[in-house]
């Protein structure tokens, strides 16, 4: 979900209208805002921002003042009645909240009790009637002790901004497991759940930590603990621009994403590698780097598309570093008492660095005594503050719910780490370890090559698939990571099922779902394990199914074998997911297309889950 919220001269449907555009990303089930105007002015419904956006002008609210949300439904299905904000019984407390109440059922009975009637099916529904529940209870305490008394209250997770009628210029904000940040302008101010909504007003914004509240107004911010202690917050500036976070002429984001993937890599690698000495110098990790030498162990924890990433980054480790490393679901990993302790290594990857199971996990290794490291994409996020170390991808910000430069970024980040461990350890010489890193180097460029050869091919044969009802990716080794992203991809945008397989693996299941409806894309790019996945063709083509394969340019007994073959530059086997994953991206953009579906914000996902 996500918060905007404003208080300055300036219209503020405008701001709020604007800002949960730019974070629709975040979810997009409902949208509302509440704006005071002498009177308290609610406006929301399910769907789509636009939809707010018609409400506003056609109910003519203006104001200066006022907060507002985009949802994604956890509690109550999105319809209008559950769409944030949310109301008091009397209506002068409106709240809007990302996150979720786990008690919220004993406190609606409690309330209810009293007295009070709720409106609809969601957890912070409750937050408003309790905070006006304490409030008119007693003359003694003011509505900023009553915010507090109720968070006490509260056990899960929030990133909330609140506005009282009884106090008009005033926003009061809290956080607890959700982000949250201000924004200060000249005699304005804003409130966002990430930068995004900020960054054409200024750059200059203070990240609210677990624990704190701030009272906001047009002039003045102060920042608490919820124990009522004041801070002196640290003001950041902000390093995205405004034409990172627009379309620039794309169809999509996600279309241009994958197009910046060649800046993007550039970028990542820019002052890291020194392909002329052969050096990798990855200074986010630099005082830590003794200690991930001597780790007994690496865990690599992440969900979704960071996940496929460190499976790659496994094979890496393993292969050019000899460093023994696990995988987990960052969902899984928490919850199963896991081993790890001091002198292990956990690494998170997580693009927007505020997913709520990775942030579990990795506050979990850390009560455990491990070395806690990250790979993000946002700075200033969560994950990326609380790590003991970590290297930013920076792959500009990523805005398409569906990652594709995020992706690449982290791979490029994990190739990095694996030959600075394997320098260290002496897992590869020094004239092995410079070939590779001249090889990174190129990377960007042969990402270009492939994104200007392969575009039409994809456009093809996505007019061809484009109401297949199944599809089947098959890898091997670096490349089976590959096609599960490819098929996570596929089943994102285009709602079309898809499944990736160790091409081996088919044999055990799959290949009796193979007949000649079935197309399956075959990543046979990795050298050597060719002749084996040429078996696994063969077996494809027995049954009539339909391979498209994602092969190097040599490889013709590949391209005989398939209806559709689509040939990457040559690179070393280990290197080859940042340029096998290319088509894939787009292979899955044009159907979803040809579809008619909504790209960049498919239906029930959300870019940021901050959920668990
Ligand atoms: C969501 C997004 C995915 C993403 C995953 C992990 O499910 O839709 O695209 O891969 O979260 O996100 P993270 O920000 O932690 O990489």
């Amino acid at each position: 979900c996500g918060i905007v919220g404003y208080v300055g001269d300036r219209d503020a449907g405008d701001v709020l209208v604007k800002g949960l555009k730019r974070l629709e990303y975040r979810g997009y089930d409902s949208a509302g805002v509440a704006i005071l105007n002498g009177q308290m002015s609610i406006q929301k419904g399910k769907g789509k921002v636009v939809n707010l956006e018609k409400l506003i002008k056609v109910n003519g609210v203006k104001g200066n003042i006022g907060i507002g949300h985009t949802r994604w439904a956890t509690h109550g299905e999105p319809n209008d009645v559950n769409s944030h904000p949310h109301l008091s019984e009397s209506g002068k407390v409106a709240v809007v909240h990302n996150g979720i109440i786990e008690n919220y059922g004993s406190l609606k009975k409690k309330l209810s009790d009293n007295g009070r009637t709720f409106k609809s099916q969601t957890d912070t529904e409750i937050i408003a009637q309790l905070i006006e529940e304490i409030y008119s209870k007693s003359k003694d305490i003011s509505f900023e002790q009553a915010i507090r008394l109720t968070l006490k209250q509260i056990v899960g997770t929030y990133g909330l901004a609140i506005v009282n009628i009884e106090e008009p210029g005033k926003i009061y904000i809290a956080r607890k497991g959700s982000p949250l940040l201000l924004g200060i302008g000249d005699n304005e101010m804003f409130i966002a759940s990430d930068a995004s909504p900020i960054v054409e007003y200024t750059n200059k914004v203070v990240y609210l930590d677990d624990g704190e509240m701030a009272v906001v107004d047009r002039s003045s911010y102060e920042v608490k603990t919820i124990e009522d202690v004041s801070l002196t917050k640290e003001v950041h500036e902000l390093a995205i621009s405004l034409d990172e976070i627009e379309k620039a002429g794309y169809p999509h984001f996600m279309l241009k994403e994958i197009f910046e993937q060649p800046k993007a890599l550039a970028d990542c690698l820019r002052g890291r590698i020194n392909p002329k000495k052969g050096t990798v110098q990855l200074g986010g990790v630099a005082d830590v780097m003794d200690q991930i030498v001597k780790a007994n162990r690496i865990v690599i924890a992440a969900c979704g598309t960071s996940w496929h990433s460190a499976l790659v980054g496994e094979y890496l480790f393993e292969y050019l570093a000899k460093a023994p490393v696990e995988v987990e679901y960052a969902s899984e990993f928490r919850y199963r008492d896991p081993l790890i302790g001091e002198g292990d290594v956990l690494l998170v990857i997580s693009q927007s660095g505020e997913t709520a199971d990775t942030l579990a996990a990795l506050r979990e290794a850390r009560e455990r005594g491990a070395l806690v490291l990250g790979i993000c994409n946002v700075v200033g996020s969560t994950i990326s503050r609380e790590t003991d170390a970590g290297v930013f991808t920076h792959a500009g910000p990523e805005i398409g719910v569906a990652s594709t430069k995020a992706f690449t970024a982290q791979v490029v980040v994990l190739t990095m780490m694996a030959l600075e461990l394997a320098m260290r350890k002496g897992t590869i010489t020094k004239e092995k370890a410079k070939k590779y890193i001249k090889e990174l180097d190129q990377i960007p460029g042969k990402v270009e090559q492939i994104l200007k050869e392969c575009d039409e091919t994809t456009r093809e044969m996505a007019r061809l698939f484009t109401y297949a009802p199944n599809f089947l990716y098959l890898g091997r080794s670096y490349n089976f990571p590959v096609a599960l992203e490819g098929a996570l991809k596929l089943k994102e945008i285009s709602y079309i099922h898809a499944e990736g397989y160790p091409a081996a693996e088919m044999k055990h299941g799959p290949i009796a779902l193979i007949d000649e409806m079935m197309p399956v894309v075959v990543i046979a790019a990795t050298d050597h394990t060719n002749d084996k996945m040429i078996s696994n063709i063969e077996e494809v083509k027995a049954r009539k199914g339909r391979i498209i394969s994602i092969m190097n340019k040599e490889n013709s007994d590949v391209e005989e074998l398939s209806e559709f073959s689509i040939s990457i530059p040559s690179t070393y086997d280990c290197f080859s997911p940042l340029l096998t994953v290319i088509p894939l991206q787009l292979l899955s953009y044009y159907i979803a297309v040809n579809r008619g579906c909504n790209v960049d914000q498919p239906r029930n996902l959300a870019k940021s889950v901050t959920v668990e």
